[in-house]
C-alpha cells in the first residue's frame, strides 16, 4: 500500500487586510478554509481552481514560508510531513527547526524569473541549496551542478550566465535543478509551465515526468488548466473559494466530475471529453465572490444551476460519490 508523505490536515490560512494611518489590521482574508489533503510517496497531487481560491496559500503553507512573507498571517491545522525520523508537524516550526526539512519539501514557481535572484550566475543558483543543506566540498558540488544542470536539458557551459540570458522553458529549468539539488521527496510546482509557450510546456511536463520516476519524486502541481493537470495527476483536488470541493482518482475526477463548479471546469476546457459536445459546456455566471465575504453556506451556490435553499445553511461535507472520488455536492 502507498504510504504518506504529506497530510494537510484541516488547514486553514486567513491573511490579515491592513489599513489605516497607522497601518492596523482591519479585516481579515479566509484564503484557506479547513482543507485537508494528502500526497503518498512518489504520486503527483493536481491542485486546480480559478484565481484567488487559495492555491498558492496551500502550497505556501504547506512549504512554511507564510509566516515569514505574510505579516500577520494566521494558520490552523496541521502539515504533517513523514520524514525519515518520522511524522512531523511543520505548520508550527520557526525557521531553525524548519531547516531540517527544507532540502525535503522543495517548491518551483510560476515565474522563474522573479524566483531566480539576477545576480547570481546558474551555477551559484543551483549549488545554493547545496552550501545551505549539506557540507559537500566544492569539487563535489561542482560535478553535482554540472550533471544536474545536464540533466534538465541545459549546457555545462550555461553555469557561468545569467538568468536574463535565458529562455521561459530554459529558466524553469534552472529552477527545476535548483530544487532538484538536495534530493528533495516533495516538489510543490506551483503553475510551473503557465507562463511558458504551449510547446515549451509540454517539454518542461516531460521533463518533470521523466524525472518523478528517476528520482522518486512525489509532486503537488499547482494548475489553473484542467488538461494540464489530468495528464499528470494521480490524483486531483479542486478548490473553490478555499474550500475543497472535489477530490479523488484523476480519471475519475476527469471522467464523472461530480461537483457542479468541477463540472464547469471540466466542461471549459478545450478539447472535451468523448462523448460531450461544444453545447454541452457549462458557463458559469455571477461574479466571483471574494474571500472576504464569503456566501454562507456552500461557497459556490451563488454561481450554481443547482443551488436550493438548503444550500445556503451549511457547507455540504465531501461525501462519496458512484466512481469513487469525494465530492461536497450531495445534488449530483
Ligand atoms: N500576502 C497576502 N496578503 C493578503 N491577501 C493575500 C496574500 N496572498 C494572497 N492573498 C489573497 O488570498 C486569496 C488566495 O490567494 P492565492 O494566491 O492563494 O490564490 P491562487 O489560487 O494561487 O490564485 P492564482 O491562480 O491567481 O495564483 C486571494 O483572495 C488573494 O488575494
Ligand atoms: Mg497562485
Amino acid at each position: 500500500m502507498a504510504s504518506p508523505l504529506l497530510e494537510v490536515k484541516n488547514l486553514v490560512v486567513r491573511y490579515a487586510i491592513w489599513g489605516g494611518i497607522l497601518r492596523h489590521k482591519v479585516g481579515e482574508i479566509r484564503a484557506v478554509d479547513d482543507i485537508s489533503l494528502t500526497i503518498d510517496a512518489g504520486e503527483t497531487v493536481g491542485l486546480v481552481g480559478e484565481s484567488g481560491c487559495g492555491k498558492t496559500t496551500v502550497a505556501k503553507a504547506i512549504c512554511n514560508i507564510l509566516k515569514a512573507t505574510a505579516p500577520g498571517v494566521i494558520e490552523q491545522g496541521e502539515v504533517i510531513f513523514h520524514s525519515a525520523n518520522g511524522p512531523v508537524n511543520l505548520l508550527p516550526l520557526g525557521r531553525a527547526e524548519m531547516r531540517a526539512h527544507r532540502a525535503d519539501i522543495q517548491m518551483i514557481f510560476q515565474d522563474p524569473f522573479a524566483s531566480l535572484n539576477p545576480r547570481m550566475t546558474v551555477r551559484e543558483i543551483v549549488e545554493r541549496p547545496l552550501i545551505v543543506h549539506t557540507d559537500k566540498s566544492r569539487k563535489a558540488r561542482r560535478q553535482i551542478v554540472d550533471s544536474l544542470l545536464e540533466r534538465v536539458g541545459l549546457q555545462p557551459a550555461d553555469a557561468t550566465r545569467y538568468p536574463h540570458e535565458f529562455s521561459g522553458g530554459q529558466r524553469q529549468r534552472v529552477g527545476i535543478a535548483r530544487a532538484l539539488s538536495v534530493h528533495p521527496k516533495l516538489i510543490i510546482a506551483d503553475e510551473p509551465v503557465s507562463a511558458l509557450d504551449v510547446s515549451v510546456q509540454s517539454q518542461v511536463i516531460n521533463l518533470l515526468r521523466e524525472l518523478q520516476s528517476e528520482f522518486g519524486l512525489a509532486y503537488l502541481f499547482v494548475a489553473h488548466d484542467l488538461s494540464v493537470v489530468h495528464h499528470i495527476s494521480d490524483r486531483i483536488a479542486v478548490m473553490y473559494l478555499g474550500n475543497l470541493v472535489e477530490t479523488g482518482d484523476s480519471e475519475a475526477v476527469y471522467r464523472h466530475p461530480s461537483h457542479p463548479y468541477s463540472q464547469a471546469l471540466i466542461s471549459a476546457v478545450p478539447h472535451p471529453v468523448a462523448g460531450s459536445s461544444r453545447e454541452d459546456r457549462i458557463k458559469l455566471t455571477g461574479e466571483i465572490p471574494t474571500p472576504v465575504n464569503k456566501p454562507s453556506g456552500c461557497p459556490f451556490r451563488t454561481r450554481c444551476w443547482l443551488a436550493r435553499e438548503e444550500c445556503e445553511q451549511s457547507l455540504p461535507p465531501l461525501q462519496q460519490k458512484e466512481s469513487g472520488q469525494l465530492a461536497a455536492c450531495p445534488w449530483v
